[in-house]
């Protein structure tokens, strides 16, 4: 077994697919324990790195389980969960007993182990919540444990990956940070083709609905004329032909004051210029979905400025609209169907040229330049990449997916969806990477707890609470993924 001595060990902790460990272990840096509580991602983690994660990290309860099983190491990585300050979750932090608490026992695991370095990767909300207050929080309760700290944030995008996600970086040193500088961002396009490949196997195929609703947007932004700028705001065909009332007054306004008549007589129509000479209960089915809501007397700002400026496209746009809806016709479709989001703006209009999303907003076409950002897609959800970019429409598959989080080829969930949450949580290996390479120098030449066991170890103890094993005994070789790209740690290349 070859020895080659690791240029510092690290912790990876809230492990899932392993975004730190790909970076760390691409700097010659080796894993001494890691975390992951859910038993697909822990699993998969074995099989990737030859380490069988811990589960449940606030098992470790007490100091001294930390001192007994986790082992020293140089540096900690950690991207807790970030539910607790994300936009899309309820943002309760800390308030939250499940998992905004997690932070906490990061920090008590740095103050009883102290290793020299940390990285902590969350969403950028972390840094605006509670009025800024959080991120104060958790610098001052770092600072107290004598670590200096910096904050930065960084997209893929900003690396030459074709994804923009935003997420914000912790970094920590107990030697201060004098001498790192966070890592360039480049301003250069990026192109999604870039992580595409050509030998994808047969992938699931794309609904028939699904690909009838992309021709009928393609055949509509055809028939556009060159001389017309393309809305910036969301095209709802459903509002071609209306004329209910959505000002003063809405119609679940009217249908509480006129019970027994609702639009009736009032000489306005429904959703596609339909006839709403009918009962209540067909008026609703005949009024778009958002602006049918029971109780909603009052329009937001917004969509009545939506629904104005749709109103008015329809009037000036009505002589290749109207052949169009007579071709297609969108009323018979699902509501997602019915909208469509152009954010190509100045490109040519040929649809296959893009990146395509269903969204309950509508159809979302979006220049090829980046992805949209990862989460755990829906089926409905997962990236249809026009023709023109892969020779025939498809989805995006996880590993590309998996590519865009600069993850290499390492093993994946076997189920797409459980695949595309994995990547949807993971941390981009490039950007950590980029970062960990000036935070990390001089590690290796300095006494750290490497230097005390040259043996190179991979997964290590049995505890009488863990399934820590010698793996040195019992691993399947590591899957090692690619190299992402080569960089010099601490003056020697790795
Ligand atoms: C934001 S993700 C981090 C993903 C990781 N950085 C990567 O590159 O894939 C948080 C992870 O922490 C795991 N997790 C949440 N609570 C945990 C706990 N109490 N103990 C161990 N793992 C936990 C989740 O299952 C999830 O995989």
């Amino acid at each position: 077994m070859a020895t080659t001595r690791p240029a510092f060990e690290f912790v990876d902790l809230f492990a899932g697919l392993g975004g730190f460990h790909v970076a760390l272990d691409d700097l010659n840096g080796r894993v001494v324990f890691a975390a992951e509580w859910e038993p697909a991602l822990n699993a998969l983690y074995k099989k990737n790195y030859g380490v069988h994660p811990w589960t449940d990290i606030n098992a470790l309860e007490t100091d001294r389980d930390i001192e007994r099983e986790i082992p020293n190491h140089d540096v900690l990585t950690a991207g807790f969960p970030c539910q607790p300050f994300s936009k899309a979750g309820d943002q309760m932090g800390f308030a939250d007993t499940l998992q905004g608490t997690l932070f906490f026992k990061v920090h008590q695991i740095l103050r009883v182990k102290r290793p020299r370095r940390f990285i902590l990767e969350n969403v950028p909300n972390i840094l605006k919540h509670d009025g800024g207050r959080t991120q104060r929080k958790i610098i001052e309760m770092l600072e107290a444990l004598d670590y200096s700290v910096e904050v930065e944030h960084f997209s893929p995008h900003e690396f030459g990956i074709p994804q923009v996600r935003d997420r914000a970086y912790f970094v920590g040193s107990l030697d201060g940070l004098d001498k790192f500088e966070w890592p360039t961002k480049h301003k250069d396009p990026t192109d999604i083709t870039s992580v595409l490949r050509q030998d994808v196997p047969p992938a699931r195929s794309i609904p028939e609905q699904t690909l009838h609703a992309i021709d009928m947007w393609g055949d509509f932004l055809r028939r556009s004329p060159a001389s017309l700028k393309m809305p910036s705001f969301p095209i709802w065909s459903m509002e071609f032909g209306a004329t209910y009332p959505y000002e003063d007054e809405t119609p679940p306004g009217i249908w509480d004051r006129r019970p027994i008549w609702g639009l009736r007589q009032m000489g306005v129509k429904g959703s596609f210029g339909q006839s709403l000479e009918c009962s209540v209960g067909e008026q609703k089915e005949r009024i778009p979905s958002h602006a049918n809501r029971d109780s909603d007397y009052q329009f937001p700002r917004w969509k009545r400025t939506f629904i104005r400026q749709n109103r008015e496209f329809y009037q000036h746009n009505r002589s290749w609209i109207d052949p169009w809806l007579d071709q297609w016709k969108p009323e018979e479709m699902q509501s997602s169907f019915q909208k469509m989001e152009w954010n190509a703006q100045g490109e040519d209009r040929n649809i296959d040229n893009f990146v395509l999303q269903i969204r309950a907003s509508g159809l979302r076409i979006k220049r090829p330049t980046t992805s949209p950002s990862l989460i755990a897609f829906t089926q409905t959800q997962v990236p249809i990449l026009g023709s023109n970019l892969t020779g025939e429409r498809r989805y995006i598959t996880p590993a590309e997916c998996a590519e865009l989080q600069s993850l290499g080829d390492i093993h994946l969930p076997t189920s797409d969806l459980d695949a595309y949450k994995a990547l949807g949580n993971a941390v981009n290996a490039r950007v950590v990477k980029a970062i960990a390479e000036v935070l990390l120098e001089g590690l290796a030449n300095s006494n750290s707890s490497s230097t005390a066991d040259p043996e190179p170890i991979v997964g290590m103890r049995t505890s009488t609470s863990n399934k820590w094993r010698d793996a040195r005994q019992e691993c399947a070789p590591i899957t090692k993924p690619p190299s992402i790209g080569s960089v010099l740690v601490a003056g020697r290349s790795a």
